[in-house]
């Protein structure tokens, strides 16, 4: 059986590892082969060294995009957490899964400056982050996405059922 790209985008703060994380454990559980590949920590590794320039996220999520699919080519279920900022990347790396969702999780900003869970916002609207995604560098929503979360006006736990519904329109067991 052929496994599933999960790929959450969405600015900094909008949830997309908390959700990530919470699903890998359910999917886990349910006894799936489950992968999460996030930003951050992709990072750290196989992009280590990358920055926030437009060639740079790119290269990021070619990368990212290239592992998930061969994973899930496996059977694996591959949670992706990265901002993705850009549509046209985020369509020619999910082109090639052999089956995904595109989930958007969406805040306003105003919501995500209020949040800050990690101080970026502040110190970004300050001028002392450059290029950050929402705030001084550019951020191109899904036009279709095939699951759209608004986490500022969703419980964590009705975001987490509209994820498992659409994998289960997928036919993943759940
Ligand atoms: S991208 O655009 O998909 O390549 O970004 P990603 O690999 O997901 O990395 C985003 C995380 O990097 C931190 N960070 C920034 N984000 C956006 N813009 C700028 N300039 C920036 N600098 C550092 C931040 O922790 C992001 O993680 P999340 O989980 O989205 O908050
Ligand atoms: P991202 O990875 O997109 O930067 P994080 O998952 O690190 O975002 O942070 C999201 C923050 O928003 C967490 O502190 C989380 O508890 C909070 N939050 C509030 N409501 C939700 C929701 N419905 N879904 C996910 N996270 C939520
Ligand atoms: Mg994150």
């Amino acid at each position: 059986m052929s496994g599933v790209v999960v790929w959450f985008t969405g600015l900094s703060g909008a949830g997309k590892t908390t959700l990530a994380k919470a699903l890998e454990v359910h999917l886990y559980e349910a006894g799936h082969q489950v992968e999460h590949l996030d930003g951050d920590a992709v990072r750290e590794h196989l992009s280590k060294g990358l920055g926030f320039s437009r060639e740079d996220r790119d290269t990021n999520i070619r990368r990212i995009g290239f592992v998930a699919n061969l994973l899930a080519k496996h059977g694996v279920i591959v949670l992706v957490s990265a901002i993705s900022p850009y549509r046209v990347t985020r369509e020619e790396v999910l082109a090639q899964a052999p089956k995904k969702l595109e989930v958007f999780v969406d805040a306003p900003l105003e919501a995500l400056i209020q949040r800050d869970v990690k101080g970026l916002y502040a110190k970004a609207l300050k001028g002392e982050i450059a290029h950050f995604t929402g705030v001084s560098d550019p951020y191109e929503p899904p036009l279709h996405p095939d699951v759209h979360l608004r986490t500022d006006q969703m419980s964590f736990q009705e975001c987490l059922d509209r994820l498992l519904e659409a994998l289960e329109r997928l036919g993943v067991d759940v």
